[in-house]
């Protein structure tokens, strides 16, 4: 039986104490329009036991059954964020919301599972792996794992073939950025590509130039430019494009695919976009910072307010979001993040004298959802069918969990959102669930609102109260491979024999 938590957010509602009915376990959702990546169309949708058993018109079911009606909503995939980092350790101090506060947030907006980021433990990547499995068993919701590699050796080679065989993880994070602590050089970004290949594990990359951008920050401080501005102006977006470019060509010169997380800048989208113009596998995520804000508050006279805007890369000076969300209406980008990383403003406060100690990032967990909808399908830039593969289809497709996850499919897990077009959002510091003091969208109001949010089967977001309990929430292994990988011993093999055979010279012929 659920227990419901009360109390962990920042003054958002979290739960009521009764526990939830016993008949939850059966559920029809009525009378709404069902919205899959592939079409949309209207049909009752009846879960069992957290699995989707049927979607068709006029489903008939008996007492026991609870029934939502779903009349003029859209019923949809939960969301699905590649990209968070919850109870994470980063920057010398450890990020407020964890995997029960960061998953509750993320279920009042919508979204049903993420992928978060395992950094390795003293080097090891088994221990990294257990000390995340330890975080993550206070889940209210799915979640994944991608790792981070921070040094090569013949161990961290091993564990990556253990990582992908048994325990799930079916992608490698390359920080190229956060020179003394997390960034790897070109050889060991080589390596880690080739190994990855090998399993069929997808090699993530932080796209920026952590040598150069060091340098920018050195200058920058140099000419006494210490505030939250500083953060932006040392890392201008040419360093952003110079290693998103320099990982394109690595990863094309190994053949492997490329996933490139948080795209920041048309600089950086645009060799994504002449990589994929030849035919190379590789996958863009902006995330919802990138896409909706600019960086104007980095200039805000009052400190705290200007330094809860600093992650990395940085958020870009207006324009940028429009021609990221351009991309990807395009194609050019694929699916939405978010980076879900946060601080309170006491440890923003850490940077008050020089932006390099600003811990950087910034929330969205709860917002993506919304704010994609209100900023492309609201402005007409996508469909229906388009908002749920970049906020949930594409995602499971890349990591290959679909149609297990990203689907409204006989069979498929029942997380699943009722989506009211005609309702509206907005965005408060007080009233959302994360646990965080601030919110880089404070006052964002858009139309539309996830009524109900239903998680593998329960319903734990409704009448904006949010019926979560600590343990509810399964990790999803992701099994290697998957549709990216297709072709690629083709293209190898292709390659091997277009190799021209040497020409041996002799002196004479000189
Ligand atoms: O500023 C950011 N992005 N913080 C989280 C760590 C990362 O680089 O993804
Ligand atoms: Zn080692
Ligand atoms: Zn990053
Ligand atoms: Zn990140």
């Amino acid at each position: 039986q659920l227990i419901c938590e009360v109390g962990t957010g920042n003054g958002g509602s979290i739960g009521g104490t009764s526990p939830l009915p016993a008949s939850l376990s059966k559920l029809l959702i009525k009378g709404g329009t069902v919205v899959n990546a592939h079409r949309q169309e209207r049909a009752d949708v009846y879960v069992e036991d957290g699995i989707i058993v049927a979607v068709k018109p006029n489903i008939k079911v008996g007492d026991e059954v609870t029934v939502l009606d779903a009349t003029g909503r859209y019923v949809m995939p939960g969301g699905i964020d590649p990209h968070t980092h919850l109870d994470a350790e980063f920057m010398g101090t450890v990020a407020v919301d964890d995997f029960f506060s960061g998953q509750a947030a993320a279920l009042a907006g919508g979204t049903t599972m993420h992928i978060d980021f395992v950094h390795p433990v003293n080097g090891s990547l088994m221990s990294g792996f257990e000390a995340y499995e330890k975080k993550a068993s206070k889940s209210c919701m799915d979640y994944g794992f991608h790792m981070v590699i921070r040094h090569w050796d013949e161990s961290v080679s091993k564990e990556m073939e253990i990582m992908v065989k048994e325990k799930g993880i079916k992608s490698f994070k390359f920080f190229m950025a956060y020179k003394g602590t997390f960034m790897v050089d070109d050889a060991v970004l080589l390596r880690g590509m080739k190994r990855c290949k090998s399993l069929g594990a997808l090699a993530m990359v932080h796209a920026e130039n952590g040598d150069a951008v060091f340098e920018g920050q050195k200058r920058m401080i140099e000419r006494g430019i210490t505030g939250p501005e500083g953060h932006a102006l040392s890392r201008p977006p040419m360093l952003e494009a110079e290693a998103t470019g320099r990982a394109i060509r690595l990863a094309s010169f190994v053949n492997t695919p490329l996933y490139v997380v948080h795209v920041m800048s048309i600089d950086a989208m645009e060799e994504i976009a002449k990589a994929r113009k030849t035919g190379q596998k590789v996958i863009g995520e902006p995330v919802v910072s990138g896409l909706v804000l600019d960086d104007s508050k980095l200039w805000d006279p009052d400190f705290i307010t200007a330094a809860k805007y600093v992650m990395s890369p940085p958020i870009r000076e207006s324009g940028h979001n429009k021609a990221l969300q351009a991309a990807l209406s395009t194609g050019v980008l694929q699916l939405v993040g978010t980076d879900h990383c946060t601080f309170n403003s006491s440890q923003k406060a850490f940077g008050i004298d020089d932006f390099r100690k600003i811990p950087n990032g910034v929330n969205g967990i709860e917002e993506r959802m919304h704010l994609v909808w209100d900023t492309m399908v609201e402005s007409g830039q996508i469909s229906v069918t388009d908002f749920v593969r970049i906020t949930s289809t594409e995602c499971a497709r890349i990591f290959n969990i679909y149609p297990r996850k990203g689907a409204i499919l006989v069979g498929s897990d029942a997380d699943i959102i009722i989506f009211n077009p005609n309702s509206s959002f907005e965005i408060n510091p007080r009233s959302h669930h994360s646990r965080t003091n601030t919110n880089v969208y404070e006052g964002r109001k858009g139309k539309g609102k996830v009524e109900v949010t239903i998680s593998r089967g329960r319903i734990v977001w409704k009448d904006d109260e949010l019926k979560v309990a600590p343990g509810s929430g399964k990790y999803i292994p992701m099994p290697p491979f998957g549709f990216l990988f297709d072709g690629i011993e083709k293209i190898d093999a292709k390659l091997v024999s277009s190799f021209k055979a040497p020409v041996h010279r002799f002196k004479s012929d000189v």
